[in-house]
């Protein structure tokens, strides 16, 4: 690290670059195998936040070789001491709190408030978890035999490695890393490339708050096809254990792929394309306020961000001009004002936004802005807080009378796009929540039970909220998706602990001699013909 004393990575006015560098077995790795890049503020692109020295595949294979090493030890330390590790880094990012958002919203660009609301994220995951390391229960079970005990035990999985997006630098890495350490496993973290500082800052936090022996956390930056191929490499090795990912759909299946060859299952967090239903009897103030939080807030880049409402036709053109309104009223711009949303995230993100809007056809209508695409001097959002110029942001798009069949319709498109549609009937609304083939988040908004729950039935995703939006799950609850949104694995909660331990299976006989299961049961003797 370029500057250890400062792990919340706030750089002091006039200090010099942050370079930041893989940490694996505690040392920084010297150099840059395969190249640096530039981490900028997306908000303002000339504010370089930090230089990043990659690591190439063999660096993801040595972080696991390391991560091997460290794990047997840490096993061994009780469970309830490294769940006093969790609680340290809790209060460390606790502490750091303000610092961490403060470096969240510099690197990229989500608005200071959310970021703050993502590193509450961290602090309450490690507040779930700490209690965990004097749980994480296994059974007694009765056995079918006298003077015999059958038991269960959750074992470490062992090397755990984690590759995650930038949209939550920092709190979705650690649903991942808090419980993998809690339960005894070593990680290797591959955070992304244009959100290194921040990564770099989250590291710190919790070698030093946890404590953590050399080579029980490692982390490695590199890109996309140095990561597949290390990671690759590791599994053939027989080094890694158990992969965990966030980000894309079409990477999430080439690593299931992956893993699987491997005989092995990963946890996968994917993409989506969440509905919102809002049905004939929905308080629509309620369900606007809603769809411009899930839609637009970060810029419409979370994997639970809004994709299509789908609205009643008896309500869809006054659910309709409401949302323009609000979307039209709303700020945007400088992440660090009071503003709905800030910029997109990386330059790649801002690129790949161009190409949805393509996908924008003559059948559509299109509201909620003074423009559409990139704002400039040249396309003006009325009342653009700062300079838009300076960064990567987009007029919010609200895209009506998308149908089953358009691309708009069955793709996510991660950025400030919102599609409307219509449904008469509840089994046609449930059928175009399903139609695009995603199952992580949903939403309906209605005043009546009968709805809500036919809704909760016939949606396919792992994620149904009743008069709210798609966004903001709380830290809890199980996260995660089915169809193209995941392979059903969940994270957070109790839930996750199925993915960072093996339940391990004990029977102890003390009989003295064999006692064949199935075979040797005692049978008591019923009077199948009694009648009263
Ligand atoms: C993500 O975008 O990958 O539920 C996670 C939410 C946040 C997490 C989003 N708590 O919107």
């Amino acid at each position: 690290m370029a500057h250890p004393a400062d792990p919340a990575g706030v750089p002091a006015p006039g200090a010099e670059l942050r370079t930041v560098s893989s940490v694996i077995a505690g040392r920084p790795v010297p150099g840059a195998p395969a190249g640096r890049l530039r981490s900028a503020n997306p908000a303002c692109l000339g504010d370089t936040v930090a230089q990043v020295a990659l690591g190439d595949a063999a660096a993801l294979v040595t972080a696991a070789r390391a991560a091997r090493a460290a794990q047997q030890q840490w096993a061994d330390v009780p469970a309830p001491v490294r769940g006093r590790a969790i609680a340290h880094i809790g209060r460390l990012v606790e502490d750091n709190k303000q610092a961490l958002a403060r470096l969240v919203t510099r690197e990229i660009g989500k608005p200071y408030a959310e970021a703050l609301g993502e590193v509450q994220e961290i602090i309450d995951t490690c507040d779930f978890f700490l209690g965990e390391g004097r749980r994480l229960y296994g059974q007694t079970v009765p056995s079918e035999m006298p003077d015999k005990q059958l038991f269960t035990f959750r074992n470490p999985v062992g090397v755990v490695t984690v590759i995650t997006a930038g949209n939550f630098p920092v709190a979705v890495p650690s649903w991942y890393i808090v419980p993998a350490l809690l339960c005894g496993n070593a990680v290797v973290w591959k955070p992304a490339e244009y959100s290194a500082a921040s990564a770099a800052a989250l590291y710190e936090l919790f070698c030093r708050g946890g404590g953590l022996p050399p080579g029980v956390f490692n982390v490695v930056h590199a890109d996309g096809a140095a990561t597949f191929a290390g990671l690759e490499q590791a599994l053939a090795a027989g080094l890694v254990d158990k992969v965990g990912f966030t980000g894309s759909t079409e990477v999430g299946a080439r690593i299931g792929e992956l893993a699987g060859r491997h005989l092995q299952s990963a946890c996968l967090e994917l993409g989506g394309k969440n509905p919102m239903v809002v049905t004939a009897n929905a308080d629509l103030d309620l369900a606007v306020e809603g769809a411009l939080f899930a839609g637009f807030g970060t810029a419409g880049q979370r994997c639970t961000s809004l994709g299509t409402v789908i609205c009643h036709e008896s309500v869809h053109d006054e659910f309709l001009t409401r949302f323009a309104e609000a979307t039209a009223a709303a700020a945007v711009g400088d992440p660090f004002g009071d503003v709905l949303y800030g910029p997109m995230l990386d330059i790649r993100f801002a690129e790949r936004f161009e190409t949805y809007l393509t996908w924008i056809g003559p059948q559509h209508k299109v509201l909620g802005s003074t423009g559409v695409g990139r704002i400039t001097a040249a396309n003006p959002r009325a009342g653009f807080v700062g300079d838009p110029e300076a960064g990567l942001f987009y007029h919010p798009t609200i895209v009506d009378g998308v149908r089953p069949g358009d691309q708009i319709f069955g793709s996510e498109t991660f950025g400030p796009l919102v599609g409307v549609t219509t449904y008469a009937a509840m089994d046609e609304a449930v059928e175009l929540a399903n139609a695009p083939g995603y199952g992580l988040s949903s939403s309906i908004y209605t005043t009546t039970a009968e709805e809500a729950f036919a809704f909760r039935k016939g949606v396919g995703a792992g994620m149904v909220s009743v008069n709210n939006s798609t966004s903001g799950a709380e830290a809890h609850l199980p996260f995660g998706g089915n169809g193209k949104s995941g392979n059903g694995s969940r994270q957070s909660g109790v839930w996750v602990l199925d993915q960072f331990t093996r339940w391990q299976a004990l029977n102890w006989d003390y009989s003295g001699r064999l006692q064949k299961a199935q075979l040797d049961v005692a049978e008591l003797t019923p009077d199948p013909r009694f009648r009263l």
